[in-house]
């Protein structure tokens, strides 16, 4: 198979040494990441306050983000976890009688559940979709939102075993029944292609670490313009003002834009990273990525079948999505015994998850799964 980013390898310093196959939960730190994090440290050096470049680095971050996903930048919040952007959200979510339902599925990340049962005033309003075989079906999706539903809640890419979400589908079923999505897109932004607006998106949270190729602490919140004026955000702080440089004490106003969901000073040494990360993705195309990535994914799951490993697909045709799931008895220990050979895989629940990006070649995928069959 022919690997047509073989030019960009030189840029993972840590794929000299390692294969690299956890983007699930942590991508490959490239040179231009490095550089940025460099030039972070070395303007708090030579300047002792970089707050103004620092500005300008988090400005260039929101645009390439918005960029990313197809939306505007004012329709961006910089934030520093995806689990402060859902928090964000419910807190400001208003409260109306008759229409405060909360739905999502039992497949969804834990932190969605922990938050939003966290909220007294919608906690006896939460529908958790009971997912089969690892699935949430869309009949199920249309068995569960109503018209109490306020907001849908759904992973565009499943975090244990990769499942893809039809989201144009419950979009449509949530907008029937007069009811916000919101999507949380951490296991699929920066390998598959998101448009917010084509798909129908209202609401969206990814960060920075996994496949957008960043470092922690950041995390990206898009609030579509059209319905950001139903929110106000009650974790807030001065950042989130209309007019931040005024310093009045007396008199809030949220920003226009889904800005009104910062508060305080962000992590900027994480946001040169995810500046500088954002960057490579997009000089690259996230569709030009996929593209590769559904081959790669297609002939994994293929010669590691043919090894007999036992790889878990909710997949029901179309395109592979980001990671494969691979049963194992002690992940714990699969995990290690694979890092001591330099192989990053990444362990959840009762499966290897191996995730590649566009720098993995299928050699480096078959090295993997001949190291998994021998251990099986
Ligand atoms: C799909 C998904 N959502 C949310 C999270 C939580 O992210 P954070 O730690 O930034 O809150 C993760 C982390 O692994 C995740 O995989």
């Amino acid at each position: 198979m022919k690997h047509p980013f073989q030019s960009y390898r030189q840029v993972f310093p840590v794929l000299s040494s390692h294969i690299h196959v956890g983007s699930c939960s942590q991508g490959a730190v490239s040179r231009q990441v490095s550089a940025a994090i460099e030039e972070y440290h070395r303007s708090l050096l030579q300047y002792g306050n970089n707050g103004e470049l620092s500005m300008a680095r988090l400005e260039e971050a929101r645009a390439h983000f918005a960029k990313l996903i197809g939306a505007e930048p004012d329709e961006i919040a910089v934030l520093s976890s995806a689990s402060e952007a859902i928090a964000g959200v419910a807190t400001a979510l208003p409260y109306v009688p008759g229409k405060e339902g909360i739905v999502y599925a039992d497949t969804d990340f834990p932190t969605v559940g922990h938050i939003w049962q966290a909220q007294e005033l919608f906690r006896d309003h939460i529908r958790c979709i009971p997912s089969i075989e690892g699935e949430v079906t869309i009949e199920q999706y249309k068995e569960h939102i109503t018209e109490k539903t306020a907001l849908v809640i759904a992973s565009h890419v499943n975090y244990t075993h990769g499942f893809q979400q039809d989201l144009k589908s419950i979009a449509a079923i949530a907008h029937q029944n007069q009811a916000l999505l919101f999507v949380d897109a951490y296991q699929s932004a920066g390998v598959i292609p998101v448009d917010v607006k084509a798909m129908g998106i209202d609401i969206l949270v990814t960060g920075a670490r996994k496949y957008m190729l960043g470092i922690p602490g950041v995390a990206f919140l898009y609030v579509s313009k059209d319905r950001i004026d139903r929110f106000k955000p009650r974790l807030t702080g001065w950042l989130g003002q209309e007019l931040a440089s005024r310093f009045d004490i007396a008199h809030p106003v949220p920003a226009v834009g889904t800005r009104r969901f910062e508060s305080g000073l962000p992590s900027f040494i994480s946001i040169f990273a995810a500046n500088a990360a954002l960057k490579l993705l997009l000089e690259i195309g996230v569709t030009n990525i996929q593209a590769y990535m559904s081959e790669l994914l297609e002939f994994s799951v293929a010669y590691g079948s043919r090894k007999g490993l036992n790889i878990r697909i909710p997949y029901r045709g179309g395109t592979l999505p980001s990671l494969l799931a691979v049963e194992v008895a002690d992940v714990t220990a699969v995990e290690m015994r694979l890092r001591s050979q330099n192989m990053i895989v990444s362990a959840r629940k009762d499966v290897i998850r191996v995730a590649p990006h566009f720098y993995n070649t299928a050699e480096e995928i078959r090295r993997v799964m001949d190291e998994l069959a021998r251990i099986c």
